[in-house]
């Protein structure tokens, strides 16, 4: 009896070492994407920072504007999360968007310390290497999920006067949206969970990888943290475009070393809590409240944290994902900051 069960474990653990790696194109010319996630790799530039190729998209106002807005995205996504809500922020304002190294269409490097630092300081240097500044345009962050965590390194940074000079009176307003800020708080997943396992965590990657009913976990992880309110298929072709993304560059070999911003968030909550117990910046926060990985408790939290000063604006029946859910409401809510 014991010996089959031996067995067993032996035969999962060896698994994904014996099925070959899927032979499918990772590269983005011949990757098979939607037509929707094509027009928006098409619309992107490159630009290298620090020795990474950076993906990144600036849209134009069609309309005069002095306004910029800057959008952060989370894990495990991509800027593209972002793409419903373009043509809406596009009549107020100029929109920057990027993935981070790691994400998208970035370069996704074997050996690169996945951490927020790393992630707010490329960010960072990137806005910069497009010129933005605050001398003419009013900058407006939006940040999501992890986002959230690296525009707080940011505000530390300030907060100490640590930034180059271009960030002095550089934000206008920043808008965190749907993530883990408050860590004790957030409910992670149970794919997070093994991802960040320091000894398994690689092992759970290759699994991901190569064995099918591993991909339709990660399809259902992803699918939990959409409201139950939303449209299933919208949710099937966001996942779909999710988890092409994710393959391009073989990011998707990447995941256990992706979700190191996890312990980040462990280690520098209390580096960033006082920069938010105290803004400086007009601050707010845009929640759904139907989302089972950052619960509106933790908005409630960094609200309280804020004695009140961080607003909070909660998105009735809208899920992790706001700007993807509900694209028209999630907009109308981000503009009444202006
Ligand atoms: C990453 O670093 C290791 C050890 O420093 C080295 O052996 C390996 O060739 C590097 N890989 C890449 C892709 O640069
Ligand atoms: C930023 O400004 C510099 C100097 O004016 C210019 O050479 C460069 O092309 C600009 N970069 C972008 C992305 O607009
Ligand atoms: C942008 O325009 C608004 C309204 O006209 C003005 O209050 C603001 O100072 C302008 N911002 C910059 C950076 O010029």
């Amino acid at each position: 009896m014991l010996s089959h069960f031996v067995c067993l474990i032996l035969a999962i653990l060896t698994l994904p070492f014996i099925v070959p790696p899927s032979s499918e194109p990772d590269d983005v010319i011949n990757i098979d994407m939607s037509s929707s996630l094509r027009k928006w790799y098409d619309n992107g530039h490159i630009i290298n920072i620090y020795q990474q190729k950076i993906f990144y998209i600036h849209f134009k106002s069609l309309l005069p504007s002095n306004k910029t807005f800057l959008l952060v995205h989370g894990f495990p996504t991509s800027s593209y999360d972002f793409h419903r809500v373009i043509d809406t922020l596009l009549r107020h304002g100029d929109v920057i968007a990027h993935d981070h190294v790691g994400f998208g269409f970035s370069s996704k490097p074997q050996n690169f310390t996945y951490s927020l630092s790393e992630l707010a300081e490329h960010t960072m240097e990137l806005w910069r290497r497009l010129n933005v500044t605050s001398s003419k345009r009013d900058i407006h962050v939006i940040a999501h999920d992890m986002g959230d965590s690296v525009v707080c390194e940011m505000l530390a940074r300030l907060s100490r006067d640590q930034l180059p000079d271009i960030y002095r009176d550089f934000f206008k307003s920043i808008t965190f949206t749907n993530g883990g800020m408050i860590i004790s708080k957030a409910n992670l997943r149970i794919g997070q969970i093994l991802l960040s396992n320091p000894i398994f965590g690689s092992y759970f990657t290759l699994l991901s990888n190569r064995l099918r009913v591993a991909k339709r976990f990660t399809r259902r992880q992803l699918a939990s943290i959409f409201s139950p309110q939303c449209d299933a298929s919208l949710v099937d072709d966001v996942i779909d475009d999710i988890m092409t993304t994710n393959r391009v560059n073989n990011g998707d070999l990447m995941f256990h070393k992706l979700i190191y911003y996890l312990s980040d968030r462990r280690n520098f909550e209390f580096r960033w809590f006082p920069a938010l117990a105290n803004p400086s910046i007009k601050m707010r926060l845009l929640w759904g409240d139907s989302d089972a990985v950052a619960p509106l408790e933790i908005a409630t939290g960094i609200q309280s944290l804020s004695s009140g000063q961080i607003e909070l604006t909660v998105l009735k029946g809208v899920g992790h994902f706001g700007m993807l859910e509900q694209p028209e409401l999630w907009t109308e809510e981000v503009l009444k900051i202006l």
